[in-house]
């Protein structure tokens, strides 16, 4: 539970993961007002949150690069805290727009953090990604790691992280959580929401959910011939519920901490691609046809997160398993199979 309840403005709320922690954090009692221009989210998402805690909150269709239109709504809801999901997510898309993606990401996250500011508001937690990594030196993979990304979008995370603590460092009143997230996947146990497809999913688990329910005839493994276990990509699944349960755990912890600090966010496990299509056949009882296909460029053999720091100083820890994920993914893939459309 939280200590209180807390005003919490969320950017990207309507997207993938700030939707589900929508949720979250009005059953621990918060209060909650939305940001998102709706680029990749979902107006149905909002209403789908409402359904489920049965509470409205408030929400502003904004740009968070519009810094006139953010200080207003910072004005009038008066947040304590300030979890920003929104941005540009896709690595690929990132190496072809790269100025998109500082000018979002990095940008936009600055244009925030001074509304936030001006208007008297001190903590902040911040959507990074294992991205700002690169290829691990070693695993687990510890928040000192070295970090090396590798796309402009790892690049825009990594430089928002680095703005971050050096503002922290110079102002001992702002408080930042930044969390890197390995891979979230899954859905809300509801049913009701959860990833919205692309055309053709790029991820995983969506591609599975999509070749699970006959859209797609077959899953691509891209390579078998890495120095893992069973020679196919390992990486650390974690499910979105337990995610958007950290930043009420982060949340709580931007009230008693000063300064900027790096949290992974992952199970601590690593899962190949061939575990995670027997466990989501077992766990479904769908059939995941597949083909082993030629190593995707850029790829690495293997990445999972040490969590520790997060279990001990957000007294946090991933708790659902992967046959939650599966089973979640398929039960909202099924029930929505054109997503929020
Ligand atoms: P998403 O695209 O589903 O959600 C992002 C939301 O931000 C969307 O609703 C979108 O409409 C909104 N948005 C984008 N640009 C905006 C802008 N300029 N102004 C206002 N709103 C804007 O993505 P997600 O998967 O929910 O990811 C949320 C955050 O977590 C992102 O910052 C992403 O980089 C980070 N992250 C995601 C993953 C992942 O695998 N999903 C992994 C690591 C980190
Ligand atoms: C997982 C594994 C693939 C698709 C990405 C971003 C990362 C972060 C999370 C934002 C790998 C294999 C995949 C397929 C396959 N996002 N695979 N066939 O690449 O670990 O991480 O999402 O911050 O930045 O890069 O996730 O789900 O694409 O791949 O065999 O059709 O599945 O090779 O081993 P990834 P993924």
């Amino acid at each position: 539970m939280s200590p209180k309840s807390q005003r919490v403005l969320v950017t990207g709320g309507a997207g993938y993961i700030g939707s589900h922690t929508l949720p979250e954090l009005m059953m621990a009692g918060h209060e909650v007002h939305v940001i998102d221009d709706l680029s990749n989210g979902h107006g149905v998402a909002l209403e789908r949150c409402r359904q489920i805690v049965g509470r409205d909150f408030g929400f502003s269709e904004a740009d968070i690069r519009d810094a006139a239109r953010v200080s207003e709504v910072i004005r009038a809801f008066g947040p304590d805290v300030v979890i920003h999901f929104a941005g540009l997510k896709s690595p690929s898309e990132s190496i072809e727009k790269p100025d998109l993606y500082r000018e979002v990401n990095v940008i936009g996250s600055l244009r925030l953090l001074d509304a936030m500011r001006a208007g008297g508001c001190q903590r902040l937690v911040f959507s990074s990604s294992a991205a700002v990594y690169g290829p691990p030196d070693f695993l687990p993979i510890s928040e000192d790691h070295p970090r090396r990304p590798t796309t402009p979008y790892g690049a825009s995370k990594a430089e928002v992280e680095d703005i971050l603590v050096q503002e922290a460092a110079k102002d001992t009143t702002l408080t930042c959580a930044i969390l890197r997230y390995f891979n979230p996947v899954g859905a809300h146990a509801s049913g009701l929401i959860g990833e919205h497809p692309q055309d053709i999913p790029t991820n995983l688990v969506p591609y599975i959910v999509d070749v699970a329910r006959g859209r797609l005839p077959r899953l691509n493994v891209f390579g078998d011939d890495y120095g893992t276990p069973d020679g196919t990509g390992v990486r650390d699944y974690i499910h979105v519920t337990d995610l958007a349960r950290a930043h009420v755990a982060a949340l709580d912890w931007t009230a008693g901490a000063t300064g900027a600090r790096e949290f992974n966010l992952g199970a601590g496990e690593g899962t190949s691609v061939r575990d995670l299509i027997r466990t989501f056949e077992t766990a479904t009882g769908r059939d995941i046809p597949f083909v082993v296909a030629p190593r995707r460029p850029g790829d690495v053999a293997s990445s999972y997160a040490d969590p520790g720091r997060a279990e001990r100083e957000l007294k946090w820890k991933a708790e659902l398993t992967l046959t939650d994920m599966c089973r979640s993914a398929w039960a909202w893939g099924a029930r929505n199979p054109e997503g929020y459309a």
